[in-house]
């Protein structure tokens, strides 16, 4: 299996005088459990909320406190913990701390730190709404963003003061794919993505449906994989039980041609299409206003077929656009794929066996078949993570 994005990187964590401090010290624990080489850097009011020991315990390095340590090797930190950083996260984020490095001050070893670096710095705001909605906090939230930092916003909802409105710390799903987008080679950068995932769902009445197995897993893999490598994605979902993942746009839709009108609406603004969702080629031919009796089932289940979605594209596919198949096979994959490539004008066709329990449908690890015009390749088995940013460094050679 891969290894985690952070594995061996250098990431400082800058935790501010927030109640929200304890939330980033779990943090702190998840990105060592990932092997990233944590660095805490405590500012004094962060001291009243959380220990020193307890960012130490769980990022297992020490901790950073004070400007010019004890220590000798400590002398220099507030430049070499900067500059030796691969990513700075600012977490909590006090409306002090921004207004003080929208200022350019380094009147301390956090904002020293951040001078001295040249790494993304990610910066999560969590203080009182009215604080946060103060015009002072506006523009140095407006300053910081001038200044590239990454400002990641704050969730809505009741706060430690009980206060309800914008300005609880953004969850940690949220701040890992921004902190994996910014330590990621973004060969997507100004690429307008869209993939589809998951199952469609044909209704027959109020309460039967025809369906399939897919999970969504294979589609939002990829979707989070373009994320993370710079890209604008547009996730078009059929019905699943995953969140959609952080950056990414989804829009939900439940059958074939409520899919096939939202593909058609996003495809030609995007430069690469994906089509990762199962979809139904048959609905039931009459949608019944009230549920079907069980002796009438057999008879009133007459099927007509739904708009093949990918052959649509593969005939309006414009010069320069990438146009990615997937094909659910349980035998004979390379020629059936083949088929689809030709068939459906396609650039690539990922070729997937779904006779098996960990390949295919709801599997947490997939191995794909990879066909394009110019020849196959078969992937390892691996997570369907890692299969997704394999097939995206070949959809990436594809780009004009
Ligand atoms: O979602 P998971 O649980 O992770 O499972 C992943 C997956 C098995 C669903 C995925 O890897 C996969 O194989 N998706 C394609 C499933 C499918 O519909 O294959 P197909 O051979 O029936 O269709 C071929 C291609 O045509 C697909 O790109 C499909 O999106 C597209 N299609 C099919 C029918 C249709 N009416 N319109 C389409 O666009």
């Amino acid at each position: 299996m891969a290894q985690s994005v952070f594995s061996g990187k250098r990431i400082v964590i800058g935790v501010c005088g927030s109640i929200a401090a304890f939330k980033v010290a779990g943090w702190a624990s998840e990105l060592a459990k990932d092997e990233a080489l944590v660095s805490v850097v405590m500012t004094g009011s962060a001291r009243e909320f959380v220990t020193p020991l307890t960012f130490a315990a769980l990022s297992g390095n020490e901790v950073h406190t004070a400007m010019f340590g004890a220590g000798r090797e400590e002398v220099m930190a507030h430049i070499s913990i900067g500059r030796d950083a691969d990513a700075i996260l600012i977490a909590p984020a006090t409306a002090n701390a921004m207004a003080r490095l929208a200022a350019g001050m380094a009147d301390d070893l956090l904002t020293t730190a951040v001078l001295a670096s040249r790494a993304r710095v990610l910066i999560c705001p969590a203080m009182n709404p009215r604080m946060y909605d103060h015009p002072a906090t506006r523009r140095n939230l407006q300053m910081l963003r001038e200044l590239g930092y990454w400002v990641i916003d704050p969730e809505s909802g009741m706060m430690a003061c009980k206060e309800e409105g914008e300005g609880r710390l953004a969850e940690w799903d949220t701040v890992r794919e921004h902190l994996a987008r910014s330590l990621t080679p973004q060969d997507l950068l100004g690429q307008r993505v869209l993939v589809t995932a998951g199952p469609t769902r044909e209704p027959l009445d109020p309460a039967r449906f025809l369906s399939n197995r897919s999970s969504g897993k294979m589609g939002y893999a990829l979707a989070r994989a373009a994320f993370r490598r710079g890209a604008e994605v547009i996730l078009v979902s059929g019905p699943t039980a995953l969140p959609c993942p952080a950056g990414v746009t989804r829009e939900n839709v439940r059958t074939a041609c409520e899919m096939r009108e939202r593909v058609l609406a996003h495809a030609d603004g995007c430069s690469v299409i994906v089509k990762a969702a199962a979809v139904a080629d048959y609905r039931p031919e009459i949608l019944h206003e009230h549920k079907v009796k069980k002796e009438q089932i057999a008879k009133e289940l007459v099927l007509e077929k739904n708009p093949d979605i990918l052959h649509e594209l593969g005939r309006r596919k414009r010069p320069g656009q990438v146009l990615v198949g997937f094909a659910a096979e349980s035998r004979d994959l390379a020629d059936e794929g083949l088929k689809k490539l030709n068939r459906k004008n396609l650039d690539l066709i990922a070729v997937n066996d779904i006779g098996g329990a960990r390949t295919g449908f709801e599997a947490e690890t997939n191995q794909i078949l990879l066909i394009s015009r110019t020849g196959s390749e078969k992937l390892p088995f691996t997570s369907k993570a890692h299969t997704a940013d394999l097939l995206w460094d070949r959809i990436v050679r594809l780009l004009p």
